[in-house]
């Protein structure tokens, strides 16, 4: 049974009974559905619900009479959207990096806190000592807010831990998450984020710990959707970080990376060998990245809430990406050191005011091209018969207001799997 199977008979089961049947009308539907009227937008709209999926979708006034039994919720006028995706977080941490932020108001760099034994490696210190318990009730009121702004699945990385027991707690929790609150989360295994300590002067040989030891053990407790790693001068060559992507290959699991963010070594060219689901960050992507990630249909996760607290200057090539149709999409990259942010929404504005993408990108990239960073595109992202009804209906006249405003929670009702919730 491929994996992707499984997720979605997962997704039935955990709502089986749940589900109420309804039709949503009187909406400004933004269904992200591609073609040629901006946002798919279907005015006077009505979204027909099924056993939790979306099974017709046009104009109230068309909407066939077999519904008529159908409870009808009026929206009003309100725009209503795929519910939202946050296709990039490290939501699961010990303790946090305001000290750093300190320094780095001082002058120092990320890379001078990385290099000093600060960083990512004092968050692996915190996350070491923590307990289960601990980081779970750390990263829940993240998660809810994140839910509060009409998040209905996200991806949470693991990464903080660097030795097997520690990286296959964060992704129990990450799984944790998702049975204790109304959200659907992808787990992505990250051991190849930093070097610890312990392996000082020895990448080679952590890189082998993490392929023998601490991915197999996470995999084998079921605990992994993806795997990523961090390939930058601070962190992993791209021959090192093949190593880790063979071991995903043999086991079936999709991969993705983190790849020219302070530099450009090639990475994104080496995983789009490995058909990787994303490259994310991409600051310093050129044009062979860009050509390697539209031939392998790699989708660009680019991550401006990173870019801006780190005051990074070289904004990624948007341009070149929309050129050679690179889908595009934008996340939080919730994490204590380079981008503590639990608002996707301020990613909206964002994107547009730091990389230039326009609204329209703004919100495509946080529903389809999301839902394709994840390999969802079968089941989310887009308002469509047949996909999940995970739907978000907001208190604005237009879907250009979700990235205009900053600081403004607009959300009026979160429906996720068809129940409002
Ligand atoms: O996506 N770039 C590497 N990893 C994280 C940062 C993690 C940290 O600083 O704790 C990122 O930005
Ligand atoms: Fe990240």
């Amino acid at each position: 049974m491929s994996r992707q199977f499984q997720f979605r008979e997962a997704l039935v089961e955990k709502s089986a009974g749940q589900f109420s049947d309804c039709v949503v009308a009187n909406g400004r539907v933004a269904t992200i559905a591609g073609g040629d009227v901006p946002y798919g937008l279907i005015d006077n709209g009505a979204i027909a619900i099924e056993s939790g999926r979306i099974s017709w979708i046009g104009k109230k006034s068309e909407l066939p009479d077999s519904y008529d039994s159908f409870l009808i919720h009026d929206l009003g006028g309100r725009v209503v959207t795929p519910a939202l995706i946050d296709c990039h977080t490290h939501i699961v941490y010990g303790g946090n990096r305001a000290r750093e932020f300190e320094m780095r108001l001082e002058g120092a760099s990320y890379e001078d806190i990385s290099k000093a034994g600060g960083g990512i490696v004092s968050t692996v210190a915190a996350t070491r000592a923590a307990r289960e318990e601990d980081l779970l009730a750390a990263a829940l009121p993240r998660v809810d807010r994140l839910i509060s702004e009409g998040v209905s699945t996200l991806e949470i990385k693991s990464g903080y831990g660097l030795d097997a027991e520690t990286e296959a707690r964060m992704l129990r929790v990450a799984r944790r998450i998702a049975e204790a609150h109304p959200v659907r989360v992808k787990t992505t295994f990250l051991g190849a984020h930093a070097l610890p300590q312990e392996f000082a002067g020895r990448p080679d040989d952590f890189i082998r710990m993490v392929c023998d030891e601490a991915l197999p053990k996470a995999v084998g407790e079921g605990l992994v959707d993806a795997v990523d790693a961090f390939c930058e001068g601070i962190a992993f060559t791209p021959d090192q970080v093949a190593k880790v992507f063979e071991v995903a290959r043999g086991l079936d699991i999709p991969v993705k990376i983190h790849a020219e963010q302070l530099s450009n070594i090639g990475g994104t060219e080496m995983a789009a060998g490995f058909s990787a689901l994303s490259s994310d960050h991409l600051e310093h992507l050129d044009e062979a990245g860009v050509r390697a990630m539209a031939g392998a249909g790699v989708v660009a996760v680019l991550l401006p809430g990173a870019f801006y607290t780190l005051r990074e200057t070289k904004v990624p090539p948007i341009d070149l990406l929309r050129a050679n149709g690179v889908p595009i999409a934008i996340a939080t990259d919730c994490n204590p050191g380079s981008s503590p942010v639990t608002s996707l929404l301020l990613i909206l504005n964002m994107a547009c005011t730091l990389f230039h993408m326009t609204p329209e990108e703004a919100l495509t990239g946080v529903t389809r091209n999301a839902a394709k960073a994840l390999g969802l595109q079968a089941d989310l992202g887009e308002i469509a018969v047949g996909k999940i009804a995970d739907l978000a209906v907001w208190d604005i006249a237009h879907p250009a207001e979700l990235s205009y405003n900053i600081g403004l929670n607009p959300l009026h009702m979160r429906i996720w799997q068809g129940i409002a919730a």
